[in-house]
């Protein structure tokens, strides 16, 4: 037999006792520390990733297949005989991948398409928060302009201007007088600046106040809430420059842990998988709830369908349980069968991204210093945009590495994370220096 092969076992006991055959879609930072997790899992033996990247390399072999193309993704994953496949960003969602794998009978992490759509149609989402009754602020969705350009007079400024469909983080504007807001409208409707995302926009309330996001893992019915992780969307200091996928995190967030979000599963999370169930699209996977702590209580802002990149850099390094049990309930089974704790240390992540990122950048950078900024327990570079060339490694993406460390507080892991990035180099390197700057 080679590396690869195995006695495939007969029952899913003895799959669990063996060890389940992981496949990883995505090649992200988020993917990496999904599968530098999951490899220390004792429910997982093996680790296969699609497409994956360096980091991912390290762990086990890596697939060139296209993640968001259902039957490919059916295919590597029959011929690598996987148990479980792990949905890391939301394209293959949509595109319809855990369909597809569900329908080959094999178990995947992520919700169907029309369950994932939640992230897909901030409109589909707006209308499952009102008839599940989860707080939320007051919207209008539609194709028209005129209809657009009326429904601002029921709103207050700041007017709140989203482009219904994923428009790469870019289809929302926050617009301080009418004429900004309906400029924004035109720009989706008659301008089509983001092309069939923007075919219909939602109008909606402003929600004034900090930002949080909660992610539940959920298996149709339930949810396990994971540790609460704070990002930094802009690109610069002080939240100052465009907004970014995110520029660093740290976890756990001081009066918003696991234990203070509590009621949410009450009055957010049950309430949303009981109406997408009763809808006929039942949503298992990792159910990402963006909130504002506004004057009137937590208010949802969004639903994502998967897990947040770089805060699940953050919230995996302190779960203490085996994330391969609770992924695979979350797929097959019930979420509140599994046991999930939690290390009392905190983590800290800082993004190095490449000069110019959210805008232009180059690649081909290379890098050195990512060894020796690793080598420490506690400490974890997670690959997000590099690639190997010529026997080096080499920037390839926006986002590049992620520094993450754990301390004994969000102080001290901060320090760490810090110091290790001292050690990486390349050109061009930027990142942000006040990253979990809280005390
Ligand atoms: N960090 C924000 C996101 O994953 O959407």
């Amino acid at each position: 037999m080679g590396p690869g092969d195995r006695v495939r076992p007969s029952n899913e006991a003895e799959a669990a006792h063996v060890g389940r055959r992981v496949l990883i879609l995505g090649g992200g930072g988020r993917e990496h520390a999904l599968g530098w997790r999951l490899a220390s899992s004792p429910s997982v033996a093996a680790i296969w990733s699609a497409p994956g990247n360096p980091g991912l390399a390290a762990l086990g072999p890596t697939i060139p297949v296209d993640p968001s193309d259902p039957a490919a993704v059916v295919a590597a994953a029959e011929q690598a005989d996987i148990d479980l496949v792990v949905v890391g960003p939301e394209a293959p969602l949509v595109a319809g991948v855990v369909d597809a794998l569900s329908a080959a009978g094999i178990a995947a992490f992520g919700p169907s398409a029309a369950a994932a759509h939640i992230e897909g149609s901030k409109a589909f989402a707006k209308r499952i928060m009102v008839e599940a009754g989860a707080p939320t602020g007051g919207y209008e969705a539609t194709e028209d302009r005129d209809a657009a350009h009326e429904a601002l007079e029921r709103f207050a400024p700041p007017y709140v201007v989203k482009a219904d469909g994923l428009a790469a983080g870019k289809g929302v504007s926050i617009c301080l007088d009418l004429r900004e807001a309906r400029e924004a409208i035109d720009a989706a409707l008659v301008h089509r600046r983001f092309g069939d995302a923007g075919a219909r926009v939602v109008v909606e309330e402003y929600l004034d106040g900090p930002e949080r996001s909660v992610f539940g893992v959920c298996d149709g019915e339930d949810v396990v809430l994971l540790s609460p992780a704070q990002d930094y969307k802009r690109a610069h200091d002080r939240d100052e420059g465009p907004n970014t996928g995110g520029m660093g995190a740290f976890c756990p967030v001081p009066g918003f842990d696991v234990d203070d979000v509590d009621d949410l599963r009450t009055t957010v999370f049950r309430p949303v998988l009981r109406t997408l169930a009763a809808r006929g699209t039942p949503f298992r996977g990792l159910l990402y709830a963006g909130l504002v702590l506004t004057a009137d209580g937590p208010k949802l802002l969004e639903f994502n369908a998967r897990f947040g990149d770089p805060e699940t850099q953050v919230i995996l390094p302190r779960l203490a349980s085996d994330l391969g049990e609770l992924l695979h309930a979350s797929a097959t089974g019930s979420v509140a069968d599994v046991e999930v704790a939690w290390r009392d240390e905190a983590a800290v992540t800082v993004v190095l991204a490449s000069g110019g990122y959210p805008g232009g950048y180059a690649t081909g950078r290379p890098i050195t210093g990512v060894d020796e900024a690793g080598v420490a327990a506690g400490l974890d570079v997670f690959h997000a945009g590099t690639a190997i060339e010529d026997g080096r490694l080499v920037t390839a993406g926006g986002r590049v590495l992620n520094v993450t460390a754990l301390g004994r507080d969000v102080a001290a892991a901060r320090d760490r994370a810090y110091d290790a990035a001292e050690r990486i180099h390349f050109e061009g390197m930027q990142r942000r220096s006040d990253i979990a700057a809280i005390r």
